[in-house]
């Protein structure tokens, strides 16, 4: 059934989803791996799909109703509030995360799980994107994004902008296609903080 919906969304939108298939659990388990099991904040994930890193973070022991989900195909999200009814899930535009957040009331998120398909997206969209996700990323926490390609998409702007720490998780073959794994780091303070 998952597959199915996958399968309809990507004949619809194949840029939008950037893989054949829905990410394994090997890939989810790694994209999650650094994210601490008692983190009490809310948490952000963009582009959730059929929601596979959503499962490798309550595997973890997140707490469900900590998890914001904003995914921009309203036939994922039905699959989603079905699977995660105590999540926050909206349908939007992570273009829009700013005001999204904010309409939720929610200033900054501890940690920020990402499987865009960033590098299919411009350089204006991803800059944007990215800088208002880290924006509303508390010190310390991170942002985690997948790539099929072995580049960070996280622009290095952004990172620099950020004074933020760019660190490479590694690669799951496990996963149609492969996939690599970036996170980085905010740092405790900005340099222009008080
Ligand atoms: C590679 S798929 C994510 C796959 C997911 N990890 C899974 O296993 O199902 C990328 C997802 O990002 C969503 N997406 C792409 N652009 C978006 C946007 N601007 N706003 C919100 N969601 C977006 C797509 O609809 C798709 O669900």
């Amino acid at each position: 059934m998952t597959y199915k919906i996958w399968i309809q969304e990507y004949i619809k939108h194949p840029l939008a989803l950037g893989a054949l298939f829905p990410s394994s659990a090997s890939l989810g388990s790694l994209m999650v791996k650094h994210i601490d099991a008692d983190t009490i904040g809310p948490i952000l994930e963009l582009g959730p799909g059929t929601g596979s890193f959503t499962k490798a973070l309550l595997r973890k022991g997140i707490n469900e109703n900590n998890l914001v989900l904003v995914e921009q195909s309203q036939e994922f999200v039905n699959l989603l509030k079905g699977f995660f009814p105590k999540a926050t899930i909206v349908c939007g535009d992570v273009r829009q995360i700013s005001q999204i957040s904010s309409e939720l009331g929610i200033n900054q998120f501890d940690e920020i799980v990402s499987g865009l398909p960033l590098n299919a997206m411009g350089a204006a969209v991803r800059r944007g994107i990215c800088n208002d996700s880290f924006s509303i990323l508390k010190p310390r926490g991170s942002f985690v994004q997948v790539s099929y390609i072995p580049i960070c998409s996280i622009p290095k702007n952004v990172i620099d902008n950020y004074s933020a720490e760019k660190k490479y998780c590694g690669v799951t073959l496990t996963n149609m296609p492969p996939a690599f794994v970036w996170r980085v780091t905010k740092p405790k303070r900005m340099l222009n903080d008080e």
